[in-house]
């Protein structure tokens, strides 16, 4: 028997995450890993060649499963990428930090051959460019590449509306203007979601109210969903491109082009919360299953590797 292995979790508490972390821990526990949880890379301190956090030389954990998308802040990427070269993460940090980013994302997908809502990136100062897309498009999204929850993201419906928001646009400390085609579609979407390569789970949401965006912190909500082969093939294929290890792929279907698109895959898609549980969300225990399982192989890795 080798030695026992030591997983570290940073995991989100709210909207049930606290209940999910526990299971997490209690399967882990049945396969002989201990987990340690907490593991908030915003309190750790590196001293020479370790991570410190709460006492936890974080570099002689055999994993670590970051999971808390609410509250990473610049600090915490930067030890999440230190830490990453010592030890297997989940997700690892490259493909994290890859879809933190839209922009990075979609082009990799669309070069890849992963069909997305068309989108162009020009310089801050470039105005005249912008202009000529909304020219070609009539409407345009402009998005933060970083951001989430439908948070910023403004619908540009004609030349008028962009002259309008470029003053606030310029105000902002902007290095570029991330722009995507507004596509025509019925206000639901399909998020689904992959671990491990394996779909573990699908669900549909609908925007509210007026709004054009499907976000729950928009004013949308879940419905239950099934997707079909075609939905599921092209979330794995994105998936797989992006490299990540744990995601939750969303996507649209464009109805002028009769084709589906992927509109963002997340590196911490949140598990269904007790209230979406009572409504018929049913993947959680095949994800915290899929995820075990993952953990157990990846950290045995690292065992073996030391031997
Ligand atoms: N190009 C687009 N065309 C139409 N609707 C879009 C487009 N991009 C985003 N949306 C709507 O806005 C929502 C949020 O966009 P998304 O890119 O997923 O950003 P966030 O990270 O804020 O969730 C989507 O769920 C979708 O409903
Ligand atoms: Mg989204």
């Amino acid at each position: 028997m080798g030695r026992k292995r030591r997983v570290g979790i940073w995991m989100y508490q709210n909207g049930g995450g606290d209940k999910i972390e526990k299971k997490l821990v209690k399967k882990l526990k049945e396969r002989g890993i201990e987990a340690i949880t907490g593991l908030n890379l915003r309190d750790a301190y590196v001293k020479s060649s370790h991570i410190l956090c709460h006492g936890i030389n974080m570099d002689k954990l055999d994993l670590f499963f970051s999971y808390n998308a609410g509250e990473q802040t610049q600090y915490q990427m930067y030890l999440y990428k230190a830490l990453n070269r010592m030890v297997p993460c989940i997700n690892n940090y490259d493909a994290f930090e890859l879809t933190e980013d839209k922009f990075q994302t979609n082009y990799l997908l669309r070069n890849n051959g992963v069909k997305t809502p068309d989108f162009r990136l020009c310089h801050r100062d470039d105005s005249k460019r912008l202009k000529k897309f909304i020219q070609s498009w009539k409407q345009m999204v402009y998005k933060p590449t970083d951001g989430w929850g439908g948070v910023g993201l403004t619908k540009i419906d004609n030349e008028a509306t962009l002259d309008t928001l470029l003053p606030f646009l310029n105000q902002m400390d902007l290095r570029f203007f991330y722009v995507e085609k507004f596509i025509d579609y019925d206000r639901t979407d399909f998020r689904i979601d992959i671990v491990d390569g394996k779909f573990v789970g699908c669900y549909g949401r609908r925007a509210g109210g007026g709004d054009w965006r499907t976000n729950i912190t928009s004013g949308g909500s879940v419905f239950l969903r099934e997707a079909g082969d075609e939905v599921v093939a092209l979330a794995k294929k994105a998936v797989k491109i992006t490299g990540l290890e744990v995601a939750g792929v969303d996507i649209i279907y464009d109805r002028k082009k009769r084709e589906y698109l992927v509109l963002e895959v997340n590196g911490i898609p949140a598990f269904a919360t007790p209230e979406q549980e009572k409504a018929g969300l049913d993947f959680n225990d095949r994800k915290i299953e899929a995820i075990v399982e993952l953990i157990d192989r990846r950290s045995n890795d690292k065992v073996k590797d030391k031997k």
